[in-house]
């Protein structure tokens, strides 16, 4: 999937879902994983989805997430990809992690990956992580999808 109208739309369209989730009568939690399972069910190139949530205040904490298991439970910040993305509170494209000095590796199949930190009115309260087995699959049409994602499940950390 390139930098095409097809995938924007396609990217779009998800987006009306991940909107539906968000409004179920549900635990934060359980909608959080229902929306890790809708990504990487839909994209082919999301191979691991998963929320890394605010828990101490520099220090992040696995929350839901679907793919395989990592080690990385806990992460501070400055540390790795995601600790580096709730550290500087930027939106970190990574297209061949094995460039990349400061990574912590979940698996040796991942070949790229996209952080993208989450606020609730202007605070950092968690990161999206995306790991794609594929080289260089991110484009601007997944940062701006992905954060449009990020504010949606903003709205769930109300009474979190
Ligand atoms: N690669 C991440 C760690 C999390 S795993 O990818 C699930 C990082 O460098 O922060």
């Amino acid at each position: 999937m390139n930098e095409t109208p097809d995938k924007q739309l396609f990217l779009t369209s998800l987006v009306d879902k991940v909107r539906e989730i968000a409004a179920r009568p549900q635990e934060t939690d359980e909608k959080l994983f229902s929306v890790c399972k809708l990504l990487k069910d839909n994209v082919p190139y999301y191979n691991w989805v998963g929320f890394y949530l605010l828990d101490q205040p520099r220090e992040l904490a696995l929350g839901p997430f679907v793919g395989e298991p990592t080690e990385h439970g806990r992460i501070s910040f400055g540390t790795g990809l995601c600790g580096q993305a709730a550290e500087r509170k930027e939106t970190i494209i990574v297209q061949d992690v094995s460039q990349e000095a400061n990574y912590l590796s979940c698996s040796p199949k991942v070949k790229s990956e996209i952080i993208v930190p989450i606020f609730k009115t202007g605070e950092l309260v968690g990161v999206l992580d995306i790991d794609s087995y594929a080289r260089a699959p991110f484009t601007e049409e997944d940062r701006a999808f992905l954060e449009t994602i990020g504010e949606i499940v903003s709205a769930l950390y109300q009474n979190h």
